[in-house]
């Protein structure tokens, strides 16, 4: 597995391997069983796979948690090793952004997309997403790049970016993982102690109502949305709605064209999970 720093050590990868298909995992590390999932995806449908590690500081707001996001790159070097990824991209920050983060051409997310839910809490969050997404893509050239559908808004908002740029990668959305009580899994579950997991513990539950529901054909998002907040009781909720794939509230349930999604807080960690209907 080669450990890829710049952008010269990046072309001659590629140049190794002209004419391969290349799937793409972006990353900010501290890689867990969710990210694996996106990696096996990849490793059986490409000749080469390139896992990107950057904790991305256009993407993270002043008050949030740039500085303490979880960073381990020896542990998830070995992780990509042991599995047989063929190359990680560790660039640092002046690699990604050699006019400096201030001071360069930025793209704007679609304004209706982006400025709800999480765009309307973190505010200039996709700009930065897509910003370092448009880069990388842009660098590696992808044949596949794999999101998880945990990021439900960000992958909407990137597979807009890529239908209305005519960016020539394939999206490939992969299903949420969840650990053995269900919890959505997440790099900011490090976060959580025992007491706070366990009230973590009522989103799965909210999303398992809300299916529930669905399977039983009640398709009413007020009552689906009703039904995940009584068990959501005691977190601080900062959204949990039935919208479309263009993020819009919707009255009623469309299969295979609506998701719930939630945000809450435990303490101090704010967590968000979905299901797609
Ligand atoms: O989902 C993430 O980990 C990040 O937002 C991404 C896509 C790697 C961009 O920094």
């Amino acid at each position: 597995m080669q450990i890829i720093k710049t952008i010269e050590e990046l072309q001659i990868f590629k140049n190794n391997n002209f004419g391969k298909s290349i799937g793409f995992i972006p990353t900010m590390g501290a890689l867990h069983l969710g990210h694996l999932s996106l990696i096996d995806n990849a490793i059986s449908n490409n000749d080469v796979v390139i896992v990107s590690i950057f904790v991305n500081p256009t993407q993270f707001g002043a008050n949030e948690d740039f500085d303490i996001y979880p960073r381990m790159e020896e542990k998830d070097i070995e992780l990509c090793r042991s599995i047989s990824v063929d190359a990680i991209f560790m660039p640092s920050v002046d690699t990604l952004y050699p006019s400096g983060i201030d001071d360069e051409v930025i793209l704007l997310p679609p304004n209706k997309m982006a400025s709800v839910f999480e765009g309307a809490i973190r505010e200039n969050h996709f700009s930065g997403v897509l910003r370092v997404v448009l880069k990388l893509f842009n660098l590696i050239n992808p044949t596949n790049a794999y999101f998880g559908k945990k990021d439900a808004q960000q992958l909407l908002i990137i597979k807009k970016m890529v239908n209305d740029l005519f960016i020539n990668t394939n999206i490939i959305p992969c299903d949420i993982i969840r650990d053995k009580n269900n919890l959505a899994l997440s790099s900011r579950n490090t976060y959580l102690d025992h007491a706070s997991y366990e009230m973590a513990l009522k989103i799965p539950n909210a999303i398992q109502a809300a299916i529930s529901l669905v399977m039983a054909n009640v398709l009413e998002s007020k009552q689906i949305e009703n039904a995940a907040m009584e068990c959501l009781s005691g977190l601080e909720i900062d959204y949990c709605n039935v919208v479309d794939f263009n993020l819009e509230k919707i009255d009623q349930v469309k299969k295979d064209s609506s998701l719930l999604i939630i945000a809450a807080r435990v303490g101090k960690v704010r967590l968000i999970d979905n299901c797609w209907f």
